[in-house]
């Protein structure tokens, strides 16, 4: 693959996993998941992990990897190169990871005495793609390491961050995210 089919192919096949955290951004609020309770006189997860956020992300990332398979064929003939279709386990992990991870972050971010909304640069930008990627490689192996080859790992990595930091600060500026991260 060159250098412009990874791009495409690493967009591609992460973007279930990339909708779900801005789909919670817009749905959130509501109940937070921890319920409020504490942990060593600190929040389990934070008032920014809600059901609500969690479960609309979730549902977006599943709905934005069935449409992606229904015009996987017409990517594939106007590209001249493949792109995968996400098989069900996939459809679900990709988005179902994300959550998790961005969750495992407030977590360690709540033990280590940080409040809701503190940076902890580097896994605010890679948490959700190491999370949706762990879970993915465990329920769905096969398709796993037929889609993710080294190269392809390595520009998802990359390109991850990126994105990240790119669409957080235009949320921030149009007023959906209360910080630039
Ligand atoms: N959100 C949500 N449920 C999630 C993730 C996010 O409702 N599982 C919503 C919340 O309204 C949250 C906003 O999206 O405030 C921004 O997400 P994020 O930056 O992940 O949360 P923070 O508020 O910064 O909290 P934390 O420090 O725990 O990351
Ligand atoms: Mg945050």
């Amino acid at each position: 693959m060159g250098p412009l089919e990874l791009l495409v192919v690493a967009f591609w096949v992460m973007l279930p996993a990339y909708v779900p955290n801005n789909a919670a951004v817009l749905a959130g609020g509501g109940a937070p998941i921890d319920g409020g309770r504490t942990w060593k006189g600190r929040r389990i997860l934070g008032d920014g992990k809600t059901w609500r956020g969690t479960i609309v992300g979730t549902l977006v990332g599943v709905g934005v990897a069935y449409v992606l398979n229904v015009f996987q064929p017409t990517a594939v003939s106007a590209l001249g190169f493949s792109v995968p279709t996400f098989p069900l386990a996939a459809m679900i992990t990709l988005p179902l990871g994300a959550m998790l991870g961005d969750m495992t972050a407030s977590f360690v971010k709540r033990r280590t005495g940080r409040n809701r909304g503190a940076p902890l640069p580097g896994v605010d930008q890679l948490d959700f793609a190491v999370m949706a990627l762990a879970l993915t490689a465990i329920v769905a192996w096969e398709w796993f390491v037929a889609v993710f080859t080294v190269a392809l790992l390595v520009v998802v990595l990359i390109v991850t961050p990126v994105l990240h930091v790119v669409t957080n600060v235009l949320a921030y500026l149009f007023g959906f995210k209360h910080e630039p991260w």
